[in-house]
């Protein structure tokens, strides 16, 4: 084409993806394609903005590696990662949550019920449930991936004083579906404060950078759809203001006081020091292939 115009640049350059052999593929990078030309129609976007746009694309990638990703944490605040999460989110099912940077493959595998305490301070709880399908029948093989932040806000990843694994494991329901894992009850932390997502974009729109205190959980079972989740503090400050916009009324839990001390001394935890969370998690069917 050799005369572009306004009126006609749009066709043109999606319509030169039309090679694009899956259609699926297809139509993601036209769609994408169709509604930036809309964007910048609509604001009527200068040669100094969409500079600057770029340059901030380019600190965020210098920040992006395989064990930090800025544009992950882009796509946080922006809530397009939990927007992706309600979306594939099944109808009855619990909804889905942020993953957040800190998951790593490969937790071990313990029995349930389990004790991750160990040498951890804290608030000594038991966080236990069931997993079933949609219709309320135990799914008596699922498996649950399970992390958490210690007393001092940090992942092990990012905490040389904190042991290998700290506060993470993989277990198998049991034939009820149920689980019970004995930990530290979770506390708020930040999102990470010293790259251009939080300098440039959230704090200088006057948002927060707290995350409300939470559990992270994958739950998968045959035949179900995995849910990627979190469990968050009914008590906790900050449940209104995510900075990543992971809260979901259904994913609020409420400590009690423990009523069946045996439950927590069965793990070691003395029955009066221990509060005790109930989540229940209700699997969606896998979408037909
Ligand atoms: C987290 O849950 O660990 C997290 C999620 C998004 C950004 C930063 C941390
Ligand atoms: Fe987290």
């Amino acid at each position: 084409m050799r005369n572009i115009t306004l009126a006609n640049i749009t066709e043109a350059a999606t319509g030169s993806f039309d090679g694009l052999p899956d259609a699926r593929q297809r139509a993601l990078v036209q769609g994408l394609v169709g509604h930036l030309h809309s964007y910048a129609r609509e604001h009527q976007l200068t040669h100094a903005e969409w500079r600057a746009a770029i340059r901030f694309l380019h600190q965020v990638a210098a920040l992006s590696t395989d064990t930090r990703s800025e544009f992950t944490l882009l796509s946080d605040v922006t809530g397009v990662s939990s927007l992706v999460d309600l979306l594939a989110s099944g109808p009855d099912a619990t909804p889905g949550s942020v993953l957040g940077p800190f998951h790593t493959v490969g937790s071990p595998w313990v029995s349930n019920p389990a004790n991750l305490i160990a040498g951890n301070d804290g608030q000594r709880v038991l966080l236990r449930g069931r997993v079933t399908d949609t219709k309320g029948r135990p799914l008596a093989d699922a498996t649950l991936d399970f992390w958490q932040n210690a007393s001092n806000g940090m992942y092990w990843q990012m905490d040389p004083t904190q042991p290998a694994d700290n506060l993470r494991c993989q277990l198998k329901v049991d034939d009820q579906g149920r689980f019970e894992i004995a930990t530290i009850r979770a506390v708020p932390y930040q999102i990470p404060t010293d790259g251009p997502v939080w300098l440039d974009l959230v704090q200088p729109s006057g948002r927060g950078s707290w995350r409300p205190a939470h559990f992270h959980l994958i739950v998968s079972a045959p035949g179900q759809r995995t849910l990627v989740t979190e469990v968050f503090d009914a008590e906790d400050p900050y449940l209104d203001t995510d900075a990543v916009f992971g809260v979901r009324t259904a994913l609020i839990g409420r400590y009690d006081a423990v009523t069946d001390t045996a439950a927590c001394e069965r793990l070691g935890v003395p029955g009066p020091q221990c509060l005790v969370m109930n989540f229940d998690v209700r699997l969606a069917g896998a979408p037909a292939p």
